[in-house]
């Protein structure tokens, strides 16, 4: 136990110091819900870090398009629809999740939470500044 899935890294710094912080919790939050998939947690306490993971996902999306908004980035819309299709994806993939809590399934959520988080900051957050 203790493992940790996906480590922080000073490259997914964007250099906006609310936001980076925002993006380490996030990827907190997705190591804690790595560990109760791994401990095999009730469903219940699996479903209840998922739904924090989706809150903290949409609070950071806002933070973040009022930042866009604030600072005038020229690429807001074609940022936020990205936001926008990711927490449809994601909101659709729980409902899924909540209705059949089949292992392999969990795994392939989670990393493609990961995988879509780490990919966005890469990209498109680093563009921010
Ligand atoms: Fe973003
Ligand atoms: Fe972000």
């Amino acid at each position: 136990m203790g493992e940790k899935l996906f480590a922080w890294s000073d490259t997914y710094l964007i250099g906006v110091e609310e936001l980076d912080f925002e993006h380490k919790d996030l990827l907190d939050r997705l190591n804690e819900l790595h560990l109760d998939i791994l401990r095999g947690d009730e469903p219940a306490v699996i479903e209840a870090c998922l739904g924090e993971v989706c809150t903290r996902v949409a609070a950071h999306f806002a933070l973040e398009e009022r930042y866009m908004q604030n600072t005038r980035f020229a690429n807001y819309e074609q940022h936020k629809r990205q936001h926008d299709q990711f927490l449809d994806e994601i909101y659709d993939a729980v409902e899924m999740f909540n209705r059949g809590l089949e292992s392999s399934y969990q795994e392939a959520l989670e990393t493609r939470l990961e995988s879509w988080i780490t990919n966005h900051i890469l990209t498109s957050d680093k563009q921010l500044i």
